[in-house]
């Protein structure tokens, strides 16, 4: 009979000192064999280990191309459930710390979209007239569903590629589970903002009058982002006032009034490359996850660069810092002894059909 798994019980206890000297141990005996995958919001103390990082689309592509057996992904549910439907059938995705979602992500359900189809149905006939779009930041049984109807799968680079590819097919655009992304998105393609309705998915009909739905060209998800909606206009205003001569980024899950007082709106990567490639002693103001801001304020200091944090409370990303030391070390550890724990398998016709909204979103980007 096989043994049982290490238990997560015995890392529980062990100092984050500790867990780093296991976690290049089991790294160095796993070689090629394992590779760590990192979001940019991870915490200092995991994102050290990881092999790539990247930005949600980044990280997909790279799931898909790596040869290792095992995927750790450190970053969260979605991200890894993507890996898994994008890489090859034998490689096995492991999410060390299987509480580590998304808040964005659960504001949308299956049920919750199917029945919003349903309710457009009363009014048009969706399948004919509207393109559903899912931002990366969803469960893949919502990728599947737009694998289904002819939908498609988006990230916060390039949101604004996908609905320009959406419009070419239908005429209208079901956007969830971020309303922020995609109003930014909506705009930036000329979109009015009177054709941007808001589904309240807790409401009959979305809480719009069939002459709304009608009128509208993409009704938006009434979903948020709990880090990014803390960043106010206000926060904009008391750095322009202090700093004219800084410059203000900001994530497009941030409120379209903070994204249109921004001088620059992007992805993760773009931010850091934006910065990357500024002048030497400019001052930045970003409106982005903690963990990030406070990587990049140290690694742009030597340029003289100042990189300030745009809300004055903290903002994490609460449910990826879940995956911490401990987790990883306790993944790691099991996969030297041959045991995979906490694998990330999407079931195989679902995998199929969000693989196919995938594919679609690949293929423009
Ligand atoms: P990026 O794709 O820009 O990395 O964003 C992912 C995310 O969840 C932001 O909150
Ligand atoms: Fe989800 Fe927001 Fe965390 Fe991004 S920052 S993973 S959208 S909860």
């Amino acid at each position: 009979m096989q043994a049982a798994a290490i238990a997560f019980d015995r890392f529980k206890p062990l100092q984050d000192d500790a867990c780093k000297s296991r976690i290049v141990a089991a790294k160095a005996a796993l070689g090629k064999r394992a590779v760590i995958l990192g979001h940019h919001y991870q915490r200092a103390d995991v994102y050290q280990h990881a092999d790539l990082t990247g930005d949600s689309l980044k990280l997909s592509k790279l799931a898909g191309q790596t040869a290792a057996d095992y995927i750790v992904f450190c970053g969260v549910h979605f991200m890894a459930e993507v890996a898994d439907i994008l890489s090859k059938p034998e490689q096995v995705v492991i999410l060390p710390d299987m509480n580590a979602g998304c808040s964005m992500a659960d504001m949308a359900n299956l049920a919750k979209v199917e029945r919003a189809w349903r309710e457009i149905g009363e009014v048009l006939d969706p399948d004919q007239t509207i393109t559903p779009v899912t931002y990366i930041n969803s469960a893949a049984d919502l990728k599947a569903f737009c694998g289904e109807h002819g939908g498609i799968v988006c990230t916060s680079s390039n949101a604004k590629q996908i609905l320009e590819w959406s419009f070419a097919r239908r005429e209208k655009v079901l956007f969830f589970p971020d309303q922020h992304l995609g109003r930014w998105s909506g705009y930036m393609i000329g979109i009015p903002p009177d054709e941007m309705m808001v589904w309240d998915f807790d409401e009959p009909l979305g809480g719009l009058t069939p002459e709304e739905i009608r009128k509208a060209r993409i009704l938006l998800w009434k979903g948020h982002c709990s880090v990014h909606q803390m960043f106010q206009v206000q926060h904009v205003l008391n750095f322009r006032s202090r700093y004219p001569e800084g410059m203000v980024i900001a994530h497009p899950e941030c409120n379209f009034e903070v994204c249109k007082m921004s001088d620059y709106v992007g992805s993760t990567d773009f931010i850091i490359n934006t910065i990357a490639e500024s002048k030497p002693n400019t001052r930045w103001l970003v409106g982005t996850e903690l963990n990030l801001v406070n990587r990049i304020a140290e690694q742009f200091k030597p340029q003289g660069k100042i990189v300030q944090f745009m809300a004055p409370t903290v903002c994490m990303c609460s449910t990826m810092a879940r995956i911490d030391p401990q987790h990883l070390a306790w993944t790691l550890e099991n996969l030297v002894d041959g045991k995979v724990v906490n694998r990330i398998k999407v079931p195989g016709r679902e995998a199929e059909l969000a693989r196919t909204a995938l594919k679609r979103m690949l293929e423009v980007v």
